[in-house]
């Protein structure tokens, strides 16, 4: 049998992510209507022999509370745990430290999941060529432009999927076939790992005959770095492969707070194409209604509001079943509009993700952006940006976003603007970062 690990960070990595992660973690973030991680659960439980999936993290253990509580009441046959690392353990260390967790009740095999990724998540198939050969450890790898290559874990292989080599963020060209951050290995694993530590932590144990130490590792010997100390050692041995995704596969970081917007656009289209059990097809769009448990699986047509019923959409799009939209209202395509959001005449969203409780006054225009949870814009207003594409690293325009509780008044222009917090902003603004 198979179990799961999300590394989840904690508070101090996904500053990019900020000002959205300034307010909920990013992992909690939703894309298409749910929080970034449960689109990685909703892959995983695919998979027939997935009992336990375990979030490793370092954030406080009350963050994931809720979030667990819903995952476990929709997939009542697998166990959700958060286990909380006592710092940053990096990406090995925190799979290290839990190692007693992970292999009890014996699995076969488990996944490793990095939560900032946007991904088809073929994992299935993925499996399937875990157990057709002789290794200990698949890395899911997807080819990229050569000049982004080096942002990432680059991968040679031979024609049989052996990965010959594995440099980290390379100074120079090594290849276009990347780490996706998603891997399977054999339990075996560990007992590389536990060479690793040890070999580091002898190293800073290093005495004299007096016993003074006479060499100190700088920093924690706990951490270890999954790529760096475990997976390049490994690529020199035979046992690790790699599985490259298909064409029909998507693939991309969420790093920074704009780039939530093309995955959005990516699992919007995904779940367009197949849609879960729970989300219901109306004749333009899928809409789903499945994902907030406190609210039942119901045809939106059905239940939401006369208001919602006839406004022009053109999907994808996913809409909260408590979202109030004007019948003269256009929205899509990609747009993701939370709960309790109040979207009144004529207003045109398109390329957006729209936070719960936020309002938009009559004729108002919100594209390439997205707007914090609880924002007020006002009439004939417009917050607009550049599109955004997956895995693009320089760019000089942005998408345009809000954090929480922004304020922005009657006919006012933002335009390619990363707005803090609790701001109000009376007049237009462009490129800028509104403090
Ligand atoms: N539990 C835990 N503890 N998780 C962590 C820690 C930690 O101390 N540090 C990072 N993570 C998690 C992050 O939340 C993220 O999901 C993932 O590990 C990787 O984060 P980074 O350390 O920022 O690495 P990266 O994204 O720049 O690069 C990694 O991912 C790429 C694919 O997205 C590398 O593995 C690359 O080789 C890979 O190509
Ligand atoms: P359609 O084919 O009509 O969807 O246009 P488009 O998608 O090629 O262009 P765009 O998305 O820019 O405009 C779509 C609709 O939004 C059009 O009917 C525009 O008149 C309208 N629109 C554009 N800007 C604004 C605005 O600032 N406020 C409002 N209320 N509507 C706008």
């Amino acid at each position: 049998w198979t179990k799961a690990i999300i590394l989840v960070g904690g508070p101090s990595v996904g500053t990019r992510f900020r000002p959205l992660s300034l307010s909920l973690p990013k992992p909690l973030f939703p894309i298409a209507g749910e929080p970034i991680i449960r689109h990685h659960i909703d892959a995983l439980v695919k998979v027939d022999s997935i009992r336990e999936i375990l979030l490793v993290g370092f954030f406080e253990n009350e963050i994931f509370n809720r979030f667990l509580t819903e995952v476990q009441l929709s997939y009542p046959h697998v166990t959700f745990r958060y286990l909380r690392e006592y710092q940053s353990l990096g990406t090995g260390g925190g799979l290290y430290h839990f190692r007693d967790e992970i292999l009890s009740g014996n699995p076969d095999y488990f996944f490793v999941v990095h939560a900032d990724i946007a991904c088809s998540f073929p994992f299935n198939e993925f499996l399937q060529y875990h157990k057709s050969h002789k290794g200990s450890a698949t890395i899911m790898g997807t080819k990229v432009n050569k000049e982004d290559a080096n942002r990432y874990g680059c991968l040679v292989s031979s024609e049989t999927g052996v990965v010959t080599h594995y440099v980290e963020k390379p100074q120079s060209f090594v290849s276009d076939l990347i780490s996706c951050g998603v891997y399977l290995f054999d339990p075996c694993i560990f007992e590389e790992m536990r060479k690793s530590v040890l070999d580091r932590r002898s190293i800073r144990d290093e005495e004299d005959e007096y016993g003074n130490v006479i060499y100190k590792l700088s920093g924690n010997a706990d951490v270890v770095r999954l790529e760096q100390d475990i997976l390049r050692p490994m690529a020199s041995t035979g046992k690790l492969f790699v599985y490259t995704l298909k064409e029909n596969d998507f693939w991309m970081q969420i790093k920074t707070a704009e780039q939530a917007l093309p995955a959005n656009n990516l699992y919007l289209h995904h779940l367009h194409k197949q849609p879960k059990p729970g989300h219901t097809r109306s004749s333009s769009c899928v809409v789903d209604a499945s994902q907030n448990s406190n609210i039942p699986s119901v045809n939106y047509q059905i239940n939401t509001p006369s208001r919602n019923q006839n406004f022009e959409l053109v999907p994808p799009v996913y809409i909260h079943p408590t979202a109030l939209i004007h019948p003269t209202a256009k929205i899509g395509p990609n747009v993701s509009v939370g709960p309790r959001v109040i979207i009144e005449r004529g207003v045109r969203i398109k390329n957006a993700i729209i936070l719960d409780g936020t309002e938009i006054k009559n004729d108002s225009l919100v594209m390439n952006s997205i707007v914090g949870w609880d924002s007020k814009l006002g009439s004939w207003s417009r917050v607009q940006g550049e599109p955004v594409m997956p895995n693009q690293a320089d760019k000089s325009k942005n998408a345009s976003i809000l954090g929480k509780e922004c304020k922005v008044a009657d006919e006012i222009v933002i335009r390619s603007c990363l707005v803090l917090p609790h701001k109000e902003l009376k007049s237009s603004v462009h490129d800028e970062v509104v403090m």
